[in-house]
């Protein structure tokens, strides 16, 4: 059972994980390799099975050997697979179908007790993970109501309400398309389970150096003094992608990268960058920061959206069509895949410190950062040396997220000589070379999470809503969409997105030190 605050310090409980989807890309690229690595360190719970659900006709056999993960292109070892692959079955339906429900929950007990998770004639800890394309998640999480599977809302009538086995679902992105979208889905979570058995995932909240932000923060003390619109210039946040849509077109089409990546994974890491200190470092404490912190944004104008987000659309280029060539791909969507705006926090530690967040696909490099932009010096005493004696700009602190997760701090020194010559260098914290091991599939810990109810790196239903709430005037916003750019891929993005900063006098850092983006 999870703590008032969301926060759980023990192990993982005893549960079959029930996941609707588990025919899809999701459940075979991250979901069953993040489980098994989780079960090859030992972080799973001993008692724990997963049932996988849906339409497609498949023995459990067939299942596993459908989802059996590679490692360096290899199949992983048939022996530790296949004692992992014990713990995975399968069921066929259509989760949509409410006839579906009695004959699931009868198989659930079957492998709750085949499983240990549960005794004969008892429900055992249920996880429902929705993967499946959105327009389902309203259908199944009503179907789940229906069926009486969730009793944990009911808990206060029970004889003995520690004995009482939980339900929790993980819900995948995209949560909803828009804020009504959003709004419905949580009414639809709210009307069958407890805010605290809901765990609205964000993969970028499991990524290491995300979690790495508030440890920063709030473990050191050299930093807090200076977190402010005192020091800070301004912050950006960038995720690029070398790759393009791919076969996801069918998905990507409908979402573009604004509602793909900013307003989620970018309005997640900005957040963690921009709060104020939790009380505590728990689920409830965290999260009221975030709420707290959406709420304060200032409102953008959608008839000056283009002032504030600039949009971008990958062209043709060696690797690849240009997107509105590539399959799937319906032109008249005028879907964006690169998105960039501007956010300012209204608030005493933010208020005139920008928040630039940007993301698109066939960019320059795979590289997800975030960039902490100081202010320069109030007064150059070098100035009389000349040139070469003059810092050109603030420090920098600069958080890699991935890949190469690390620090880096820029700061200027002298260049050794008998002149008087600044430079600037890096001082450089590498993670990997420092604490060892290798950077860990964020999906494997945040499943272990939801099975120890500890909702720390998971998303209250306010502050989904309100991160949708910045962007819906960019989403509503005709003269932005129909001002959609085409870049070049490998370049930066669309001319648009640089204009976004160099009309506030700064520009953006593009890791590698590959040229800026040029407009195609
Ligand atoms: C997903 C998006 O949530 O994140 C994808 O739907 C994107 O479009 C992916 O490619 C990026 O994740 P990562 O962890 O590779 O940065």
């Amino acid at each position: 059972m999870s703590g008032t605050n969301g926060t759980h310090s023990g192990g993982p409980d005893p549960c079959v994980m029930v996941l609707f989807g588990a025919s899809g890309d999701l459940t075979h690229r991250k979901l069953i390799p993040a489980l098994f690595e989780a079960s090859r360190r030992g972080w799973l719970p001993e008692r724990f099975a997963l049932v996988g659900v849906s339409r497609t006709a498949m023995t459990d056999d067939e299942f596993r050997e459908r989802v059996w993960p590679t490692e360096k292109g290899k199949r992983i070892d048939a022996k530790e697979w296949g004692e992992f692959a014990q713990r995975l079955h399968y069921f066929a339906g259509d989760a949509g179908d409410p006839a579906m429900y009695a004959a699931l929950d009868t198989h659930l007990g079957g492998i709750g007790v085949k499983s240990g998770v549960s005794a004969p004639g008892c429900s055992p800890n249920i996880l429902f993970y929705l993967s499946v394309a959105p327009e389902l998640y309203e259908p199944i999480i009503g179907c789940i109501g229906e069926s009486g599977l969730v009793t944990e809302g009911r808990r206060w009538c029970s004889i003995n309400p520690g004995a009482a086995p939980w339900q929790r679902i993980i819900v995948e992105k995209p949560f909803g398309s828009d804020l009504a979208s959003a709004e419905s889905l949580n009414r639809a979570l709210g009307r069958v389970f407890e805010e605290d058995a809901i765990y609205r995932i964000d993969h970028y909240l499991g990524k290491e150096l995300v979690q790495d932000i508030l440890v920063l923060r709030f473990a050191n003390s050299i930093f807090e003094p200076v977190w402010n619109r005192g020091h800070i210039d301004h912050v950006q946040v960038t995720a690029a992608e070398t790759l393009g849509v791919g076969t996801r077109a069918g998905f990507y089409d409908h979402a573009g990268a604004l509602r793909d990546m900013v307003q989620s994974h970018l309005m997640q890491v900005a957040s963690l960058v921009a709060i104020e200190p939790p009380s505590e470092y728990n689920a409830a404490a965290i999260m009221r920061e975030r709420i707290k912190l959406f709420s304060s944004a200032v409102p953008i104008p959608r008839e000056r959206a283009p002032e504030w987000a600039a949009l971008g659309r990958y062209g043709a280029g060696p690797d690849g069509p240009a997107y509105v060539n590539e399959k799937g791909v319906d032109p008249a969507r005028g879907t964006e895949t690169f998105a960039a705006m501007r956010v300012e926090f209204q608030n005493w530690r933010w208020s005139g410190v920008p928040f630039y967040l940007r993301s698109g696909k066939r960019l320059a490099a795979k590289v997800t950062e975030v960039v902490i932009q100081f202010n320069r010096p109030p007064t150059n005493i070098f100035r009389r040396l000349g040139p070469g004696a003059e810092p050109e700009d603030g420090n920098r602190l600069v958080i890699h997220v991935a890949p190469g997760e690390g620090l880096s701090l820029m700061v200027y020194g002298k260049v050794p000589g008998q002149e008087m010559r600044i430079a600037h260098t890096e001082l450089e914290l590498d993670y990997t070379e420092r604490f060892g091991g290798e950077a860990l599939e964020a999906y494997g810990p945040l499943l272990v999470d939801a099975m120890r109810g500890d909702r720390t790196l998971y998303k209250h239903r306010d502050e989904v809503e309100g991160s949708w709430r910045i962007c819906q005037p960019l989403l509503e916003s005709r003269r932005l969409h129909g001002a959609i750019e085409e870049y070049a891929p490998g370049s930066w993005g669309p001319r648009g997105a640089d204009e976004l900063l160099s009309r506030d006098g700064r520009k953006w850092h593009n890791p590698g030190g590959q040229p800026d983006g040029a407009g195609a």
